[in-house]
C-alpha cells in the first residue's frame, strides 16, 4: 500500500487528508480497459464515487464515459473535456434545469425514473425545438444481498420504473414526439461481490427483453449500471478486483446479441486507490476498560463506517514494535456513531501515531461534509510527492 511505502514523507504533512495512489489508478483503468473491450462493452465512470478532477482527468484518458447524476456533475465533467456524447444522467429527482442543460448539451442519454420524469423530459425538449434520447430505468426486482443502503434494485425502492409498470410507459413512447426510447438501463445496487447475483441479474434483463421485443421495440442499447464491490478486507491482496469475472459473466449470460452494452462502476474504479491518512490525538481508557483512540479524522472526511457500519482496514503507520492492543477508533465529531473501528487489534498505537483507513477512494472525499465546521479534506497524488 502506497502510504507504507512513502510514509517518511507523509509524517510532516497536516493531517487529516487523502492520499491518492494514481499508479494504481491507472493500473485499475488498464485493466478495465483491456477486460471490457473483449466483449465490445462501454464502460461509464460514476462520478458520485469521487468527482475529484485528478482522478476524472487520469479516467478521461482512458476513454470511460461518464454517468453523472446531478447538473453539477455533467457541468464538471464536459468542462474537463468529457464529451457530452459519453454521458449518461441518472438519477430519481433530476430538476427541469437541470434537464434542460442535458438536453440542450446533447448527452447519449438520461436514464428516466418515472412516467412523469419522462413526460417532464418530453415537454422540456419540445420547448427547446429538440429530442432527448432516453433509456428507461427499469427497477427489476433483483435483491443484491448487499447493505440495504446501497440496494436500489428490489421491488419496493425508489428507484426505476417498476417493472409491472413498463409496458405502459413503453406504449406512451407512440405519443411523445421529443423523447427517443434508445434503451433500458438498469442498476441494483452496490458492493456486490458474488458473481452470482449478476447472473440473475442478467436473466430477469433477459426475459423483460423477451417483451419488449415481442411488443415491437427494438432495444439496442442495456445499461446494466455499476454495482462491482472490492475487497476491503484484504485491499493489499486484492487491488484491483476482479473484472475479468465480472464481464465474462455478463458476456455469458446475458442475451446480447446486436446489444451495445454499458456499465457504470465507480467503486471498482477509485475505491482501492484512496486512503484517509490521519494521526492519532488522544487515547484513553473507558469505564468498561474498553482502549479507546481518537484520530483527527471524522466522519466528516468519510462517513461510510457512521453510516453502514462499513469496514475499513487500518494501518498503524507509525509502528515501531510488535506489541498489540485492541482499540476502538473514534472520530472527532459530537456523534456516537462516529466511529472508525471497534475492538481492532493493532500494532500499539499512541499519540502522533499517523494512520491509513484504507480502501477510501470511493464515497469517501465526495461524501464529506463540513459538520462540526471541519475544513473539507485536502488531497494528495502519488505523482506529485
Ligand atoms: N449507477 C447508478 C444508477 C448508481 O446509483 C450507482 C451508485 C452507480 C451506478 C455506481 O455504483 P458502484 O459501481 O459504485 O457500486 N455511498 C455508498 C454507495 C452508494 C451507491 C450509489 N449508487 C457506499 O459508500 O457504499
Amino acid at each position: 500500500m502506497l502510504s507504507r511505502e512513502i510514509k517518511d514523507k507523509l509524517m510532516e504533512r497536516e493531517t487529516p487528508f487523502y492520499l491518492y495512489d494514481m499508479g494504481l489508478l491507472r493500473r485499475t483503468l488498464e485493466t478495465i480497459r483491456t477486460e471490457s473491450s473483449r466483449y465490445g462493452f462501454k464502460v461509464h465512470y460514476a462520478v458520485k464515487a469521487n468527482f475529484d478532477e485528478e482522478l476524472l482527468k487520469v479516467i478521461r484518458e482512458y476513454g470511460l464515459g461518464i454517468d453523472c447524476v446531478s447538473g453539477n456533475e455533467l457541468r464538471l465533467v464536459r468542462s474537463l473535456g468529457f464529451p457530452a456524447s459519453s454521458v449518461v444522467y441518472a438519477g430519481v429527482g433530476k430538476s427541469d434545469k437541470e434537464i434542460r442543460y442535458a438536453i440542450e448539451e446533447g448527452i447519449c442519454a438520461f436514464n428516466c425514473e418515472s412516467r412523469q420524469e419522462l413526460q417532464v423530459i418530453n415537454e422540456i425538449a419540445g420547448r427547446l425545438g429538440l429530442r432527448a434520447r432516453v433509456a428507461l430505468r427499469v427497477n427489476p426486482d433483483v435483491d443484491p444481498h448487499t447493505h440495504r443502503h446501497i440496494s436500489t434494485g428490489h421491488a419496493d425502492s425508489k428507484f426505476g420504473i417498476a417493472y409491472t409498470e413498463i409496458e405502459e410507459v413503453a406504449r406512451e413512447f407512440a405519443s411523445l414526439e421529443h423523447v427517443e426510447l434508445v434503451g433500458l438501463h438498469f442498476h441494483i445496487g452496490s458492493q456486490i461481490l458474488d458473481m452470482r447475483i449478476f447472473e440473475y441479474f442478467c436473466k430477469r434483463v433477459n426475459t423483460l427483453l423477451g417483451w419488449f421485443r415481442e411488443h415491437g421495440f427494438p432495444i439496442h442499447y442495456l445499461n446494466m449500471g455499476g454495482g462491482l464491490g472490492i475487497d476491503y478486507e484484504r485491499p493489499d491482496q486484492f487491488p484491483v478486483t476482479d473484472f475479468a469475472d465480472y464481464f465474462a459473466t455478463f458476456d455469458r449470460f446475458l442475451d446480447r446479441e446486436g446489444m451495445e452494452v454499458h456499465f457504470e462502476l465507480g467503486r471498482a474504479v477509485v475505491a482501492q486507490c484512496g486512503e484517509l491518512i490521519t494521526r492519532v490525538l488522544f487515547e484513553k481508557v473507558n469505564a468498561l476498560g474498553h482502549h479507546v483512540v481518537i484520530v483527527d479524522a471524522s466522519m466528516s472526511q468519510l462517513i461510510r463506517p457512521a453510516l453502514y457500519e462499513a469496514y475499513h482496514a487500518i494501518e498503524n503507520l507509525s509502528a515501531r514494535s510488535a506489541e498489540t492492543g485492541t482499540y476502538t477508533i473514534a472520530g472527532t465529531v459530537c456523534e456516537s456513531a462516529d466511529v472508525f473501528a471497534k475492538e481492532r487489534t493493532l500494532p500499539r498505537l499512541q499519540r502522533g501515531d499517523l494512520l491509513s483507513i484504507k480502501s477510501a477512494g470511493a464515497y469517501g472525499a465526495s461524501m464529506a461534509s463540513r459538520y462540526n465546521l471541519h475544513d473539507f479534506p485536502e488531497s494528495v497524488y502519488s505523482d506529485r510527492l
